[in-house]
């Protein structure tokens, strides 16, 4: 595609939806032009928030028009298959919110929508594209700090939320594994690989959504990644790999655009300040940007395999953990 603007659609105008929008300001060759909502006053509060042009009531209207390149899709989760394959269907290119889908089936629908149609589709697992996550890989892959025995993430925070919002709600796919627990698997497996076995237990809400989950992963009889998140408790938001000579600390809110710290095994330290763009959902919509300019219907740096090796693991800890959502999963 060799036009001058690439045109964003976005559908959905929560939190996120205005976090990628502000994005959007810093992403060279992209215009914000459309927004969809199921409320056409949502959607017109918003397009007058960023200076959109077009404002829909219905995610359908916004995905018809003719004038969208790229739809982001930032609704809850239960709704990233049905949105992903109508965008899909009506020719638009797709950056959907992770998880991808509810789970490895919903995910293998909506790719292989996206080849029949010969469209680009991405996860927007943006803390794939900060740089911060980037140097602390090509630490571990340098060697600097040799073989990597013990990996620990925390993302955990008292949501503020009742139970019908969709951080507790089951219809909606709540629960803290995949909403934020989904970061700490995609970072153990992005710098440690496939685990070859997979531990998990769940305490459950009222609601029967996972308030905290924790997940540990064993690599080979030494090594493990072990990682918790939850939505009951306010922890650190660290991540620290720590290997035979020498560990790396992920600064708190190690998911988001923050710096890191390596100490050597003789406990010197050195600390990468980064020179951060944006808000850090830029990364990820430059990556979608360049992709489709280059006529590629996946991203190599967050590729389908990549999102179905995640999605695959997800459905395993679920499994373990006895964590369904009954809407979605085949029994
Ligand atoms: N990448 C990240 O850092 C990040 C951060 C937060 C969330 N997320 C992901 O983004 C997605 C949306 O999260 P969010 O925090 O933006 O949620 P949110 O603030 O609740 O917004 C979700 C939006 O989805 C639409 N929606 C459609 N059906 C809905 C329903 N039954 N209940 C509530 N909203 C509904 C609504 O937009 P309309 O009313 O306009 O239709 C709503 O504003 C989730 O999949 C989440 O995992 C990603």
């Amino acid at each position: 595609m060799n036009k001058e603007k690439i045109r964003w659609g976005i559908l959905g105008t929560g939190n996120i939806a205005h976090k990628l929008a502000d994005a959007l300001k810093f992403v060279e060759g992209a215009e914000l032009y459309a927004v969809g909502s199921r409320k056409v006053e949502s959607a017109r509060k918003f397009a007058s928030e960023f200076g959109i042009s077009k404002a829909y009531g219905s995610y359908e209207d916004a995905a018809k028009d003719k004038d969208v390149d790229v739809i982001y899709v930032a609704t809850p989760h239960n709704l990233h298959l049905e949105n992903t394959l109508m965008c899909l269907e009506n020719g638009k290119h797709v950056l959907c919110e992770k998880p991808f889908g509810v789970n490895g089936n919903e995910v293998r629908q909506m790719i292989s929508k996206a080849k029949e149609k010969n469209l680009f589709l991405m996860e927007a697992l943006w803390s794939r594209f900060l740089p911060n996550i980037l140097k602390t890989k090509e630490i571990i892959d340098s060697g600097e700090i040799g073989k990597v025995n013990l990996l620990t993430a925390y993302f955990s925070f008292k949501s503020i939320h009742g139970p019908e919002h969709r951080q507790f709600n089951k219809d909606l796919c709540g629960g803290s594994l995949l909403d934020i627990g989904i970061y700490n698997i995609f970072l153990s497996m992005f710098l440690l690989g496939k685990p070859k076995e997979i531990f998990s237990s769940a305490g459950f809400t009222k609601t029967e959504v996972d308030g905290s989950c924790s997940v540990t992963f064993k690599y080979d009889n030494e090594a493990l990644a072990v990682t918790f998140s939850s939505f009951l408790a306010d922890t650190p938001i660290i991540a620290e790999v720590h290997g035979e000579n020498g560990k790396i600390f992920l600064e708190d809110k190690w998911f988001c655009p923050t710096n890191i710290r390596l100490t050597d095994s003789k406990g010197n330290e050195k600390l990468f300040n980064f020179d951060f763009k944006g808000n850090g959902y830029n990364y990820e919509a430059d990556e979608v940007i360049k992709c489709i300019r280059a006529g590629k219907i996946q991203s190599d740096l967050m590729s389908w395999d990549a999102s179905l090796e995640l999605i695959d693991a997800l459905d395993a800890i679920r499994k373990k953990c006895g964590l369904v959502y009954p809407k979605h999963d085949k029994p």
